[in-house]
């Protein structure tokens, strides 16, 4: 195996400065909200840095951002007197799959949430295609087609879906999913026409080139490696996210005339909603969480670990018609609910909607519940997980083996065949807010840890068929 260099440091910051100010002004944080004018400027800027990288770049029908490098062309033909700093132009490449079968993938996504950080997915994007400098640079011979995907809107978007590019290469994104209606009225079909998606075309982005195996780069998201001071997680499992939409109404009447008793208040039904998808998050899935997540860690490297998930939020609500002095009519209610097992989900489910017919019946309220999207936990591959902690023993690091309580589009991509994660720490676990930071060495270390392991899964003979990461329960 070819020795990589180690990543360069100032351009791998300079790249992320430059993301960063691709950013809504009017928003607070370093918001990039998929659909937005300012997230499909990051994603052309991205693509460029992908070119300049030494791959070869499209867009695909769910506007997924896909840069390739063929096969034994890591050392570019060129690359290999490249000097160091920026890898060259690609060389005499081989075309796409005349190398071994199956490509291995790697990325994230570069859109955020309203009001988030610089390093969510954006590490995986930007910390890939480092990788690929990296390997060229190193003259590295893959044996399989290299991939960088820019994923389009990971985060919930305002239809309330998550992973809309990663669920379109698993072949998830269905009908339903396309005409789902945002708030300014249009459907996602139409949002993603705009994002450069082909939504009429939208089998084609299903991943059909066969897949090695999948790697993600990613922040934690949460205090475990900083706490333990370890650089380096290699993920052991991805919590499920059932995801839904409460829609309780009422009727308006004057706030100032109608007494208290006589009202049917569609926000006091909401609130109290919430507060049920609180208590049942604390009674139900805290206790199964705890089960599975001691299961996922006994699997792993032998470090028992908190459990991830055995969470819900309610993470948004709409209330109409939106007057102090008018008794509300309407309210939408979006939230979420994340377990190791995906039992505890249906679980919740079932308690949630008996919760939301009881508040219902006794406000005199109508209610009706949707399911948006519903995620299974999943497992990472082994033989991917090993690869990972191989590599960053290579790198000096013993690695912690931790489950992911956030979501990722690796849950989709282990659809599609092996899947395995690399995670480095985030200060004080904050994420999903302006404060979310990992420091640069960490980031290095991460995209050292993630090439090692792109060249150690390369030299893997191929993949069982079949072998894919497997759902948790
Ligand atoms: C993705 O960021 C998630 O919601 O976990
Ligand atoms: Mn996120
Ligand atoms: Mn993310």
């Amino acid at each position: 195996m070819s020795s990589l260099p180690a990543p360069d440091l100032a351009r791998v910051a300079k790249d992320l400065e430059t993301l960063a100010s691709y950013r809504d002004p009017e928003a607070p944080g370093w918001t990039r909200r998929v659909f937005s004018r300012f997230d499909r400027a990051g994603r052309d800027w991205v693509a460029g840095r992908m070119e300049e990288a030494g791959l070869t770049v499209e867009t695909d029908a769910a506007a997924n951002l896909i840069g390739r490098l063929p096969a034994a062309a890591a050392a570019g033909r060129s690359g290999a007197t490249d000097p160091p700093g920026e890898a060259g132009p690609p060389g005499e490449a081989r075309p796409p799959g005349a190398g071994r079968p199956g490509a291995i993938v790697t990325g994230s996504h570069t859109d955020t949430v309203q009001g988030g950080g610089r390093f969510d997915g954006i590490v995986g994007v930007l910390g890939a295609i480092e990788a690929v400098r990296c390997l060229r640079q190193a003259g590295a011979e893959l044996e399989h087609d290299l991939v960088v995907v820019d994923f389009l809107g990971e985060e919930p978007n305002d239809y309330g879906l998550s992973c809309v590019g990663s669920r379109a290469m698993a072949g998830a994104l269905d009908e339903g999913h396309l005409a789902l209606v945002g708030p300014d009225g249009r459907t996602l079909a139409e949002a993603l026409e705009e994002a450069g998606g082909r939504p009429d075309a939208l089998a084609e982005a299903r991943w059909s080139a066969g897949l090695h195996c999948y790697l993600e780069l990613h922040i934690e998201q949460g205090p475990v490696l900083e706490q333990a001071r370890v650089p380096i997680g290699v993920v052991s499992g991805i919590v499920g996210i059932h995801r839904l939409l409460a829609h309780i109404t009422g009727q308006p009447d004057h706030a100032g005339t109608t007494p208290m008793g006589k009202r049917r208040d569609a926000l006091l039904g909401a609130a109290e909603t919430a507060l049920a998808i609180e208590r049942l998050a604390v009674e139900l899935l805290a206790v199964e969480a705890a089960r599975a997540g001691e299961r996922l860690a006994i699997r792993r490297l032998g470090h028992a670990r908190p459990a991830a998930g055995g969470v819900a939020t309610t993470g948004r609500l709409e209330v109409r018609p939106g007057a102090s002095n008018v008794v509300p009519a309407e309210a939408d209610l979006w939230a979420e609910a994340r377990s190791a097992e995906e039992k505890t989900l249906v679980e919740f489910e079932r308690k949630l909607g008996e919760e939301l017919g009881a508040i219902g019946a006794r406000r005199h309220l109508g209610t009706s519940l949707s399911w948006i999207s519903r995620e299974p936990p999943v497992l990472v591959t082994d033989w991917v997980a090993s690869a990972i902690g191989q590599a960053a023993r290579s790198q000096g690091i013993e690695p912690l083996s931790i489950p992911s309580g956030a979501g990722h589009d690796a849950s989709y991509m282990a659809r599609l065949g092996p899947m395995g994660m690399v995670f480095v720490p985030s200060r004080a676990g904050r994420s999903h807010c302006p404060e979310e930071w990992t420091d640069l060495e960490d980031i290095g270390r991460g995209i050292a840890v993630l090439a090692q392991a792109v060249v150690i899964c390369d030299h893997r003979e191929e993949a069982v068929p079949g072998e894919a990461a497997q759902r948790a329960t």
